[in-house]
């Protein structure tokens, strides 16, 4: 505890000495969230920290999240220095879709809108229409398919599955998976709805069917915390990294959480659902995060200018 007071304090000093502004998102570690708030920077979903980071004044941005967020950030603000405490954090969805192979994918299908999520590279993001994340992931779909449009989308299937079964909408889905959420069972949620009766089920559109289907909130990580606060419930089970019990637990320090059981995990589990790449973002690389070399976000100019076309779509689509 010691030893984190000083790296608190080191941190703050930091970031004022070079108008710098830390943006996190809710499945970091706590312990990060915190210091975003308390130092004037936001934690937020995905969309959010693009917009934040966009709109902000200082010179450098620190992102602590996962990679496709720091190149969103670069993407945006070009002009602005941005740093991640590692550049090692990324995430299955991006992994999971070469650019190469999703160039190919599309040129067979030139009659589709390409739609894809910001879990993606800077490359993929060139080669799309449109990026969203989960909070308008619908409105988007909804939006194009009124159009008589039909859709690539890529890379999260179930995220893809649920906005084509809610929008009704002609969806030809990209194999990828978050294996975070994957990991959800149906089983688990309904044994923890049986020790739990009157708890209500939040769910991210990143999760099997089967668990999206038990939800009665389905939503982006911002929307399940608005979810929290308005449903009248005293208890819930969430189904989406555990790093968002942070924010559920702040803003309603009444109400219970329990994590959504994984494969393997018994009824209830208190270490599964991090995402290995978000617990990569702590506060002994965030105390250095100046000083180092291998740690900012750069993203070649050329697919930069092509990927911020389709970011900035989603930017203006909700304001
Ligand atoms: P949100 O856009 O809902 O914050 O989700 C980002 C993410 O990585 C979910 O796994
Ligand atoms: Fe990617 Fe899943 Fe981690 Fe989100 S939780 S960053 S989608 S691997």
């Amino acid at each position: 505890p010691e030893q984190e007071a000083d790296y608190k304090a080191r941190i703050k000093g930091l970031l004022k000495q070079h108008n710098a502004v830390l943006v996190a998102h809710y499945y970091t570690d706590p312990l990060i969230q915190a210091l975003a708030e308390d130092t004037g920077g936001c934690v937020s979903d995905s969309l959010e920290m693009a917009r934040f980071g966009k709109n902000h004044p200082a010179e450098t941005l620190i992102v602590a999240g996962v990679k496709f967020m720091g190149e969103t950030a670069k993407i945006l603000s070009p002009e602005k220095r941005v740093l991640m405490p590692t550049l090692e954090a990324t995430c299955s969805l991006d992994l999971g879709c070469p650019a190469d192979e999703f160039a190919a994918f599309c040129d067979q299908h030139p009659d589709r809108e390409v739609v894809v999520y910001a879990n993606t590279s800077a490359a993929v993001k060139a080669r799309a229409d449109w990026v969203v994340t989960s909070s308008i992931a619908l409105d988007v779909v909804d939006y194009l398919d009124r159009q008589g449009k039909k859709i690539l989308w890529a890379p999260d299937k179930h995220l893809g599955a649920y906005v084509q079964q809610k929008t009704g909408a002609d969806v030809l889905l990209w194999d990828g998976a978050c294996i975070v959420h994957e990991e959800f069972k149906a089983k688990g949620v309904e044994d923890l709805k049986l020790l739990y009766p009157g708890a209500a089920v939040l769910v991210h559109p990143e999760s099997p069917r089967a668990v999206v289907e038990l939800a009665d909130v389905v939503g982006s990580t911002s929307q399940l915390i608005k979810a929290a606060q308005t449903l009248p419930n005293r208890e819930f089970i969430v189904a989406t990294d555990q790093g968002i019990f942070y924010k559920m637990q702040q803003l309603n320090p009444d109400k219970v959480f329990h994590i959504a059981p994984t494969a393997g995990s018994g009824a209830t589990c208190r270490s599964c659902a991090n995402c290995p790449w978000m617990a990569m973002n702590v506060l002994d690389n965030l105390v250095d995060v100046f000083e180092r070399t291998d740690n900012e976000i750069f993203v070649d100019p050329h697919l930069a200018q092509r990927a911020m076309v389709p970011l900035q779509r989603m930017l203006d689509f909700k304001k």
